[in-house]
């Protein structure tokens, strides 16, 4: 593909497609969104409003790090504090896909309508991707940007239209574009992270102190496996615990799961082979700095028949 080409057809494609309403992209940190939010700018400028939802659900320092970034890129981002609103939806839920529904919901039915309908926005630009659509279709789960793909009607349901750019590539492709439209390295780069945010990587039921936990693993294992070149590394907090020593006591703790895997697209991924000392190192700073946490084992199991994330 020539991306070159992509990107002023895209740019042409948005603004064809807004014409003379107005447009706001939603940032998650990731490189998707990212990448359409410089599109978007590139076709908008100052008229293009950017904000970035605190849904409580995102890694350390999130917020600050994506407001800071896109500073440096002369895009300023407004960021939304809605914390309450995902903790108070996700109460009680224990269901994968309920959860990934309740998350979407909150986002389009509840938020993106307000701010929409407040601003007078027509159009939410989104950074939907190939493989988010294939998955949803084929029925392996729900990625929560998918809508028109199952059926639902945004303008009719919520009231605004949404645009996706890049819903004919795959992470490889945006990445690419990412480089062209000048992204910093850290985003181009930056492992996938899913839309459900951290709560995909809690088994069962998503409180506030449960995702604490499991943001501190994520640091910890994003810090170690920075240089690992793989595709997507990350840990995931169990439902279920098991009994451990602390302190000469026994104590039953929490389960930390770390996935680390190779994969182009994420279509299909393998466990990346790490070295025995760096998993011990993984270890050994999660259960130091995380007391609740007792034991910390490795997954082992390709794509297919497991999928990367655990909800
Ligand atoms: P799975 O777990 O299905 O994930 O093997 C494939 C890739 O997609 C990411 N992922 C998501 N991305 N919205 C997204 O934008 C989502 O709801 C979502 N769920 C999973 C996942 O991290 C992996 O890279």
């Amino acid at each position: 593909m020539n991306y070159k080409k992509f990107i002023g057809e895209k740019i042409k494609e948005i603004r064809e497609k807004v014409g003379k309403g107005k447009a706001i992209s939603v940032l998650s940190g990731g490189v998707d969104s990212a990448t359409v939010t410089v599109l978007g700018h590139k076709a908008f400028g100052e008229n293009l409003k950017v904000v970035f939802i605190d849904n409580g659900l995102m890694r350390e320092r999130e917020p600050e790090n994506v407001v800071q970034t896109f500073k440096k890129l002369g895009i300023k981002v407004e960021i939304i504090n809605a914390k309450e609103k995902f903790f108070k939806a996700l109460k009680g839920k224990i269901d994968p896909e309920e959860k990934r529904k309740v998350i979407a919901d909150v986002f389009y039915k509840d938020i993106f309508k307000k701010i929409l309908k407040k601003n007078r926005i027509k159009f939410l630009l989104q950074g939907t991707i190939l493989t988010d659509i294939e998955e949803t279709i084929a029925g392996i789960k729900r990625q929560h940007n998918i809508l028109e793909q199952i059926g639902i009607d945004p303008q009719k349901e919520y009231g605004y239209r949404i645009i996706e750019p890049l819903k004919e590539l795959r992470k490889d492709g945006v990445r690419k574009v990412a480089k062209l439209l000048g992204l910093p390295e850290e985003i181009q780069q930056r492992i996938p992270f899913p839309g459900p945010a951290l709560a995909a990587r809690v088994i069962g039921e998503v409180t506030p102190e449960k995702i604490a936990l499991v943001r501190k693993a994520t640091s910890i294992v994003e810090k170690e496996l920075k240089n690992s070149g793989a595709f997507q590394y990350f840990p995931v907090l169990m439902e279920d615990k098991a009994t451990g020593i602390r302190g000469g006591k026994r104590e039953f703790g929490n389960i930390i799961i770390i996935r680390c895997v190779q994969s182009k697209d994420a279509r299909i991924a393998t466990p990346t082979k790490l070295p025995w000392k760096i998993l011990e190192r993984i270890r050994k700073k999660i259960t130091d700095e995380i007391p609740e946490v007792t034991r910390v084992c490795y997954d082992i199991t390709p794509k297919p028949p497991a999928t990367i994330e655990y909800i």
